[in-house]
């Protein structure tokens, strides 16, 4: 049996605080599609390094160019306006060892105060961009804004597209593919998944990869 979900059953769920339903569409909990986790470093105006802890994601491109489109900042966001002013930022990928490092960044994340030096992270200079990317990501992403649209049109978030422009990503992990894919790889983000036999949203929950197969393995499997 299936449980049929409409854009109209959000009292089908109880909020976690005043406004959940608006900032993020119900469907982000009942669906609870998991998203890779990453920091956005930007320049604040007066040059300090900011960094976003940023989900929602997707990454894709080609002849044409690599482009990481990610829906979703929110437009109250220091993130926003640097990206905005600048037309430049960094995507960093980090192991779920960083996450306290992580939330240190959203907990002290004034004008004046240099988010790198908040979450313990190390700036590295970026041969494409002035922002810097972090020295402990294991992949880091330097893009140029391509595209900026507010996709629900209510002037809450935007989705921003950024043109890839160069890649630095650590030796040890581009060779074989245990680390990138395992609890020292990429990261993901399980949002408030919803319980609909109590209409409550769990807990946010972490998560890493784990490999099943190769494709020829898991294509000579058997069919189900
Ligand atoms: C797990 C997690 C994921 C988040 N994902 C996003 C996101 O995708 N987009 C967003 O705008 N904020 C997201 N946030 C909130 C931002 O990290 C937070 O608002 C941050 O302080 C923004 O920093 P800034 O104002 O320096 O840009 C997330 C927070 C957490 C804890």
């Amino acid at each position: 049996m299936k449980r049929e979900i409409s854009m109209d059953t959000a009292e089908l769920l109880y909020e976690n605080w005043q406004g959940q339903f608006d900032t993020f569409s119900h469907m982000e909990f009942a669906c609870a599609i998991p998203q890779s986790l990453f920091l956005i470093s930007t320049l604040k105006e007066n040059g300090l390094p900011n960094l976003c802890f940023h989900s929602w994601s997707c990454f894709g491109g080609d002849e044409g160019g690599y482009f990481a489109v990610m829906q979703n900042i929110s437009h109250t966001s220091h993130t926003y306006e640097n990206i905005v002013r600048d037309g430049e930022f960094c995507i960093n990928f980090i192991s779920a060892d960083y996450y306290p490092n992580c939330i240190a960044t959203i907990v002290d994340n004034s004008n004046d105060c240099d988010e790198f030096a908040s979450g313990h992270f190390t700036p590295e200079k970026s041969v494409k961009v002035k922002v810097p990317h972090l020295k402990q990501a294991f992949m880091s992403l330097e893009c140029q804004l391509a595209c900026n649209v507010d996709l629900s049109r209510k002037g809450i978030s935007s989705m921003i597209i950024g043109r890839v422009l160069h890649a630095s990503i650590e030796e040890k992990y581009i060779e074989g593919v245990d680390l990138r894919y395992g609890q020292q790889g990429f990261m993901f983000n399980i949002h408030e998944p919803a319980d609909f036999a109590t209409g409550q949203l769990k807990d946010t929950h972490v998560a890493a990869l784990e490999v099943l197969g190769s494709y020829p393995e898991m294509k000579n499997k058997p069919m189900k």
